[in-house]
């Protein structure tokens, strides 16, 4: 029987999950269908009963409900507990489980450039949701996550919430400072980039031997990956982050790897097409 499966979110028109996940399914010959509902805040719980009503697998949870999916699942993993949010919902026997696949996709992207090992030093600028789901699934590798935020009492709680789970965590003041030259990788997770604006500040002076990552791959190219590139880092946007977290989703959802190099082609495809 057809599966079916979906992403929620509102807006949802640019969401790439289903090209990608479709992708998939054709070329391993599944039986299964991926949508994009629009869903309105006000409109959250309704949507949710009506999918399992349907007989949806599960779906897959965007902006602005991952954390206010919370208390609608039955019950939520280790991941989505740590992250405090939810990406990934599974019906399993009448129940909703809730998951969290943003920060071990991000960590798995990030072990194909890097070894995680406890000696390194991790910048996160930013400390909104998507910081807070890196920094989650980095904390327990051991590696010091030196935080810095606009809003410094945000960078502060985050440090807080990596300290209580037994991780290192280091605060910054909003500002350049000696984390530039410590880090061993520079994760910009703010939306600071996105209509392609230039950063509030520069990376000269950053070691070329620094890996730099933006979690924004549409621009492909923001001014501060430019700035890097052109000071001679490698560095790396959030289109692999976006591909693990949909392969970890379609582990969770169906018990199986999912053919990623698939689903990455097609995920490439797409944003030329949009690129025009
Ligand atoms: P997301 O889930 O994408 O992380 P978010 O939780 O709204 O979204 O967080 C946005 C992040 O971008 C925050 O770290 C925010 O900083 P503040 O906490 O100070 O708001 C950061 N951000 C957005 N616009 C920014 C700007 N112009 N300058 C500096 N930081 C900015």
């Amino acid at each position: 029987m057809q599966k079916h499966l979906a992403v929620i979110g509102y807006p949802i028109a640019h969401s790439l999950s289903p090209i990608m996940h479709n992708a998939g399914y054709k070329a391993v010959h599944k039986e299964a269908i991926y949508h994009k509902f629009a869903v309105r805040p006000e409109e959250l719980q309704e949507a949710v009963l009506g999918l399992k009503a349907l007989g949806f697998r599960g779906w897959n949870v965007t902006i602005p409900h991952k954390e206010t999916i919370l208390p609608l699942c039955d019950e939520l993993t280790e991941e989505a507990k740590l992250a405090g949010a939810v990406n990934t919902v599974k019906v399993q026997e009448g129940k909703l489980i809730g998951h969290n696949t943003d920060g071990v996709g991000f960590v798995q992207s990030l072990q194909k450039h890097m070894d995680l090992t406890p000696d390194k030093d991790i910048v996160l600028l930013g400390a909104g949701g998507a910081a807070k789901g890196i920094a989650m699934a980095l904390a327990p590798l051991g590696v010091t996550i030196h935080v810095l935020n606009r809003t410094k009492g945000k960078a502060q709680q985050l440090v807080e919430q990596i300290q209580s789970i037994g991780g290192h965590a280091l605060l910054h003041e909003w500002a350049l400072g000696e984390w530039l030259k410590r880090g061993d990788c520079i994760i910009q997770t703010t939306s600071i980039g996105l209509k392609m604006e230039d950063y509030p500040y520069s990376l000269h002076g950053i070691s070329p031997d620094t890996l730099v990552i933006d979690i924004i791959f549409n621009p492909w190219e923001t001014p501060f990956l430019k700035e890097a590139k052109s000071l001679g880092c490698k560095t790396v946007n959030g289109i692999e982050m976006l591909l693990y977290q949909g392969a970890k989703a379609w582990e969770f959802w169906f018990d199986e790897e999912a053919p990623v190099s698939v689903m990455r082609e097609a995920l490439l495809n797409a944003l030329q097409v949009e690129k025009g």
